[in-house]
């Protein structure tokens, strides 16, 4: 371990300053937005755990000092967000699969001695979108499924997915080369979990019809778009695309994108992914205070609705 060095965390998060507390924190750069201190306090206060959760600013070339130190000091876990994850992954020791499938990490914790890594980015969307999809009696099992976008997001989510066992994921990007790309790097995958993968342009999703009704039953927006004031695809071809039934979900969260209201005015279901936030952080709940998965009965909406106070 590394010596006393990093004096952001003594400033920030010490886990010698909660005595007779288990310490947890978010690591980031910038972190200052994280919304985790929030999510993890209800589900802590929720299930009468003493737990102390706080934000953590690691420099660029800092990390490995900054989550060792936190360690040695006594702390739990951590949680880890952009840009660390992958230096996470190489961190630990000892890595889940679902960390391993996607070379990524966003939790730490020690168990006897090594560091342990896990990703519940995947199985946080998946489970927010199961209880999205729940309330309108659907599930993702056997959905048809679009992805809007072809960059890190949209990548993330094309594994978890298929863990689900949809039928068809299209993943439709401005720049169809890329989306292109994507089909043929998860294509060995798709045909083992015997999903049908394509790739279609963006603009005319519509246009490469197969069928008379070709339509979505859930249409994920995962390109950059939700960060600004557009929506990647025009209006009437979501019109086009969807039916009443049909999950619009933005991968963004903290605001209502164009996407959302386009496809609320359709009078088609829209979320923000906030609920993904805060279903991946129950995941890391769990795990860091062994409780039992899915039915460990973490309130989810009330943490959302914890969180949405804020804004
Ligand atoms: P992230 O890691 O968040 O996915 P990224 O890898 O930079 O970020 O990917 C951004 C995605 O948003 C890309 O799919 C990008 O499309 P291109 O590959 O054509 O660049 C998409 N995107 C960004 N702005 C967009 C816009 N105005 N309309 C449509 N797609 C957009």
């Amino acid at each position: 371990m590394a010596p006393v060095t990093n004096q952001a965390i003594i400033d920030q998060v010490n886990p010698q300053d909660h005595p007779g507390k288990d310490v947890y924190g978010v690591i980031g750069h910038p972190i200052a937005h994280s919304k985790s201190p929030i999510i993890h306090a209800y589900f802590a206060k929720q299930t009468n755990q003493s737990i102390h959760y706080g934000r953590i600013f690691s420099e660029l070339n800092a990390f490995k000092e900054t989550v060792e130190e936190f360690f040695v000091r006594g702390g739990k876990g951590l949680n880890i967000t952009v840009p660390f994850k992958l230096e996470a992954y190489a961190l630990a020791q000892k890595k889940t699969d679902r960390a391993q499938l996607a070379k990524a990490a966003n939790v730490l914790w020690l168990k006897d001695g090594e560091l342990w890594c896990d990703n519940t980015d995947g199985v946080g969307l998946t489970r927010d979108l199961q209880r999205l999809l729940k309330n309108q009696q659907t599930s993702l099992k056997n959905a048809k499924v679009l992805i809007l976008g072809a960059g890190g997001a949209a990548q993330g989510v094309i594994d978890p997915l298929m863990a689900e066992s949809v039928s068809q994921i299209t993943i439709a990007n401005r720049t169809f080369a890329k989306a292109d790309q994507l089909v043929a790097q998860f294509q060995p995958s798709a045909m083992a979990a015997e999903v049908h993968l394509e790739a279609r342009d963006i603009q005319n999703i519509d246009q490469s019809k197969t069928q008379a009704n070709d339509t979505f039953d859930l249409i994920i927006n995962a390109t950059a778009t939700g960060l600004g004031d557009a929506s990647p695809i025009p209006k009437e071809l979501l019109k086009a695309i969807s039916t009443s039934k049909t999950l619009a979900y933005d991968m963004v969260y903290g605001k209502e994108t164009r996407f959302m209201q386009d496809a609320r005015e359709l009078g088609l279901n829209a979320s923000d992914g906030l609920g993904m936030l805060v279903e991946q952080a129950a995941v890391a709940f769990e795990t860091w205070r062994h409780l039992k998965g899915a039915d460990s009965n973490l309130d989810i909406d009330g943490a959302i609705a914890a969180v949405r106070a804020t804004y």
